[in-house]
């Protein structure tokens, strides 16, 4: 079947996991959440009792951790060093401590020679995260950012998570606010890609222009 890369990025609880997934299938292609495998070094870094701001020591957990990523839309998992992780890195602890974790440029220099091997093998695929399109895809087919108003964001986010929903505006706010301003591969909009609000739009409106996007991209 034809390659086709598609990068999805944009802020916190913009919807990009659902609709990356539901973009996926639709496509017949693989799915790769990034965030996912930073949740799960952060993770690691708990396990083991390291200080999430402390970069030399969250390092030295990057380069030992062995992570394993599957990629079926329809199942996405990922284990650190053969332990599935896909409960506890939702979880508020290491949402707490990921920012920090994925600032640190060897964390990232990893992950995304990790991250460009999965493209690669996978050829058809729809990877989300926050400097797809930027970083690890430069080249991607289509570059999608997909964003929301931070109301709406956050009113998505706590319906899923069952959390307050102003601790959890606070929270997204916080960790865009450190993600946008951190120097290693800020999350930024690439020059080209399509810049999609998707405040007023349901899922199968987004998934559905996405999809024409893709026939028109390639
Ligand atoms: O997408 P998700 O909310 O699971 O991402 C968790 C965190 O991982 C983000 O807040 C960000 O700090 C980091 N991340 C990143 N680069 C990516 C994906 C996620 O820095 N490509």
């Amino acid at each position: 079947e034809q390659r086709c890369v598609v990068a999805v990025d944009g802020p916190s609880g913009s919807g990009k996991s659902t609709v990356s997934r539901r973009l996926a299938v639709a496509l017949g292609a693989r799915y790769l959440d990034t965030g996912a495998m930073y949740r799960a070094v952060t993770w690691a870094v708990l396990r083991d009792g390291i200080d999430p701001a402390d970069a030399d020591a969250v390092t030295k957990v990057a380069d030992s951790v062995l992570l394993s990523v599957g990629t079926d839309p329809e199942a996405p998992h990922i284990s650190v060093d053969g332990t599935p992780v896909d409960g506890p890195i939702r979880g508020s602890e290491v949402t707490a401590a990921v920012s920090p974790v994925a600032a640190v440029p060897a964390v990232r220099a990893k992950l995304v020679a990790q991250q460009r091997e999965i493209i690669v093998a996978a050829g058809r695929i729809v990877v989300e995260g926050r400097d797809i399109g930027t970083v690890v895809a430069p080249d991607a087919d289509l570059k999608v950012y997909l964003t929301a108003s931070e109301a709406e964001r956050g009113r998505r986010r706590s319906a899923e998570t069952a959390t307050d929903l102003a601790a959890t505006v606070a929270d997204l706010a916080r960790r865009d606010k450190f993600d946008s301003s951190r120097k290693a591969d800020p999350l930024r909009q690439a020059d080209d890609a399509v810049v999609l609000d998707s405040t007023d739009m349901g899922i199968d409106e987004v998934v559905a222009y996405l999809t024409t996007l893709v026939d028109g991209a390639t």
